[in-house]
């Protein structure tokens, strides 16, 4: 099946914020919100902002459209069922809650294994560990053998997970895509590895969580295909507004949480157990114009076809960037994760400057700022611990040096930061 090409020029007609020449490499903090989902939010709470669940006909309205909202975050998913789905303030907090939600389900001796990748799929796991006497494990990214000369280029492999599994791991929480390296973890066959090696090792009970924050704006989530237990990402970074959401598996709700609701509501076999309060409503139904923007792509009008063509024009945005920095190693450039372009990484893409004439990342950064109309950042962005692993260390502080591109950005805003970066190295 041939991959139909983005129009890219209409995909940015739908970003209100795109309609000057700003060039937004910022995206993996947060990406540029949809006309359609702010025209969505603010109709909600001019027509239909009542409290759902009453007979009266606008509290039928908004009760539907709530329901639309999480219809639209499971089409995302790829989730069976919308039992299956909660939204939350943010990534940070839904995962915290599924913590304190399996905090009955787990046994003092038992391993939970994290990376270092960005802190809100490993905190609460800490933190459960220190209140219920677990061990934690680290799978950090290590060097890939193809760049034997850049300690920097590094990825999650399968083959360091493995090791790490024993009769006791009870959780593996890792990311679909690192908020830094750019490079896509292949989540479908790391969670049939960690099954079979559970099974071989003789595993109480394990389940995985999978942060999809820095993923979902690039590549479809299949939670089915992937067979994952919990998996979340946050729709403000996903074209959307500034709300998260969850999903649960079925048989995780019914057999390892607990509701972290009131007790007398009826919640126990839904993911609603793990949503105290209601979140943000109009949040919740502006989140329907994101897979009815994906599904105006491309021709086909699915999701999958979407994000395929994103995929392929994405390629032609990383491509070049991968190969100027590259083309500056003896100036000193370093990129940290992985230096090729393929379709296992996204155009996320970070560096330092070492050696004899390095630069701070921040000096870097602030010849963008000078520029004025172009927004890229330094820094760990949460990704402490693997900062942290690096080796030669990096100053926390001062980090990486990201741009972070998405579908709506050019060619030409490519050839606008290479200048830029051109004018920063010499
Ligand atoms: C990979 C990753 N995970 C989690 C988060 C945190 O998301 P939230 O701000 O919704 O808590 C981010 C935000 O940058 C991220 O990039």
């Amino acid at each position: 099946m041939s991959t139909a090409s983005l129009d890219v020029a209409s995909a940015r007609a739908a970003f209100p914020a795109l309609s000057d020449s700003y060039i937004y490499a910022d995206n993996a903090g947060g990406s540029q919100c949809l006309g359609s989902v702010a025209s969505r939010l603010t109709d909600y709470l001019l027509h239909t902002n009542v409290q759902l669940g009453a007979d009266y006909s606008v509290s039928v309205a908004s009760t539907k459209r709530v329901a639309e909202g999480v219809e639209a975050a499971r089409k995302l998913l790829n989730a069976a069922s919308v039992e299956e789905v909660a939204f939350g303030g943010s990534s940070s907090l839904v995962a915290e809650n599924i913590a304190r939600a399996l905090e009955g389900d787990v046994l003092e001796g038992e391993e939970i294994i994290v990376t270092g990748e960005h802190e809100t799929n490993a905190g609460p796991w800490k933190k459960l560990a220190a209140r219920r006497g677990l061990t934690i494990k680290f799978w950090h990214a290590t060097q890939y053998p193809e760049s034997p000369n850049n300690t920097y280029a590094v990825g999650l492999r399968l083959e360091t997970l493995l090791p790490l599994i024993t009769a006791k791991t009870r959780l593996i929480a890792f990311t679909a895509c690192s908020n830094i390296l750019g490079s896509i973890v292949p989540v479908q066959e790391i969670v049939k590895a960690i099954k079979a090696k559970a099974k071989e090792v003789g595993v109480r009970k394990v389940e995985t969580v999978v942060d999809c924050v820095a993923y979902a704006p690039h590549r479809r989530i299949d939670v089915q295909a992937w067979d994952v237990d919990y998996a979340f990402f946050s729709v403000y970074k996903v074209y959307g507004a500034h709300i998260s959401v969850l999903y649960t598996k079925l048989d995780s709700l019914k057999t390892s949480l607990s509701p972290l609701t009131h007790h007398f509501l009826p919640y126990d076999l839904t993911s609603l157990k793990l949503q105290p309060g209601g979140p943000g409503y109009e949040l919740v139904y502006s989140t329907t114009a994101v897979p009815d923007y994906f599904q105006s792509l491309t021709p086909a009008g699915t999701i999958e076809a979407a994000f395929a063509a994103i995929a392929q024009h994405e390629q032609t945005l990383l491509q070049p960037l991968l190969t100027y920095l590259k083309s500056k190693e003896g100036r000193g450039v370093r990129i940290v994760g992985d230096e090729n372009a393929g379709l296992s990484r996204v155009p996320t893409v970070s560096f330092v400057v070492v050696g004899p004439q390095r630069l701070d990342s921040r000096a870097i950064v602030k010849i963008f700022d000078q520029a004025g109309n172009i927004g890229i950042r330094y820094g760990h962005f949460y990704a402490w611990t693997l900062i942290d692993s690096l080796q030669p260390k990096i100053d926390h502080d001062d980090s990486v040096v990201r741009i972070s591109l998405v579908h709506y950005n050019t060619v030409q805003e490519v050839e606008k930061i290479i200048e830029l970066l051109e004018k920063a190295l010499a």
